[in-house]
């Protein structure tokens, strides 16, 4: 026998309207978007010191400012997603000790070091192009708050697209030491950029269920295809190589099929064992604990400041 909340709540989705904070919803709904939106909100983060290690370190002033903006706006998506989350009940500061503590998810491909200038190029075109194709259905998640915040978060992910793509260009069109440096960090950010759709449909435990619930409308390697699809033109423009010897288009299924992703590389990062995980999760808590006395601060000085309106 369902509930008429329950019945109210199939309806809504069977409409693909949306869910807001105050409807009822289940309570398996209720975690997987907890589940979701706060690992996203993280991965932005801790998104923030793969690129925020080269900003003392730009070839130019030019260069040095769009990446400042660009590291910016990953801590602003950070925000709007933690937002999101929290009008779930999960509270910030849970949040924030579940990440420093290393408890939380977030992205696999923030594990990874950023060496050479290229690796922002490369972070830029693969990463956030990426990240382009998994959130723009985002946009239309069944639940309010997220796919709302997406909106905002798709259209600056695009300037970020677009800047690593030029910055790759550059260099493509530069020294033989830069082409090499360009096709460097396009070969150790391909695969592991192929990873954060996240694993085969078929070992994919959330994605019948998120699909039902229309906050996931495509799978893991539907977005995953797309994204290579998208790909292979623009390193056409760009003269770069991707590093898959067995990437070739099929005609009968009309799409790209590559070589197999390394799911062992893929789990061990998930696992923690990946090349900057410990790095990631330690700066992160460093930033939180050198940051205390700013909150203490801000929170002495609401307290004073309500003190002082009641008198
Ligand atoms: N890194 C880390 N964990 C991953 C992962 C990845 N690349 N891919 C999958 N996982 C985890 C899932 O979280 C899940 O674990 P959990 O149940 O403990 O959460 C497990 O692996 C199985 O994966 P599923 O496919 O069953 O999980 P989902 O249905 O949640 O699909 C997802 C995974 C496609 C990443 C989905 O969670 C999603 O769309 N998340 C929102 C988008 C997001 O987080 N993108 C990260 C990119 S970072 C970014 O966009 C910043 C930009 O500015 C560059």
């Amino acid at each position: 026998e369902t509930s008429a909340e329950q019945r109210r709540f199939d309806e809504i989705i069977a409409a693909d309207s949306r869910i807001e904070p105050r409807d009822w919803m289940p309570d398996a709904y209720r975690k997987t978007l907890i589940r979701q939106i706060s690992q996203h909100a993280h991965s932005e983060i801790i998104g923030m010191q793969p690129e925020g290690n080269w900003i003392t370190r730009a070839p130019s002033l030019k260069r040095k400012a769009i990446l400042m903006a660009k590291v910016q706006d990953e801590a602003g998506h950070g925000l709007y997603l933690y937002s999101a989350a929290q009008t779930l009940g999960i509270t910030r500061d849970e949040m924030t000790d579940q990440l420093i503590t290393g408890r939380a998810r977030y992205s696999s491909i923030f594990n990874y070091p950023t060496p050479t200038w290229a690796d922002m190029g490369a972070i830029g075109w693969l990463v956030d192009g990426a990240a382009i194709c998994n959130q723009v259905p985002l946009c239309r998640a069944s639940y309010g708050p997220y796919g709302r915040a997406m909106v905002r978060v798709c259209k600056e992910e695009s300037f970020h697209q677009r800047q690593g793509f030029e910055i790759l260009l550059t260099l493509m069109q530069g020294t033989d030491a830069q082409r090499r440096m360009a096709q460097d960090a396009v070969n150790r950010w391909y695969w592991p950029s192929l990873m954060m759709f996240g694993p085969p449909d078929g070992d994919s435990p959330n994605s019948a269920q998120s699909m039902v619930w229309n906050i996931k409308r495509f799978s893991n390697d539907e977005l995953r295809q797309r994204f290579i699809g998208m790909l292979v033109p623009q390193a056409e423009v760009l003269g770069v190589t991707l590093p898959d010897p067995e990437l070739r288009f099929d005609e009968e299924a009309q799409q790209y099929v590559g070589g197999e992703i390394d799911w062992t590389e893929f789990f061990e990062v998930l696992a923690g064992r990946g090349p900057m995980n410990a790095e990631r999760v330690r700066a992160r808590r460093e930033a939180h604990e050198d940051g205390a006395w700013v909150r203490e601060a801000a929170a002495e000085y609401a307290r004073k400041t309500t003190l002082r309106q009641a008198q």
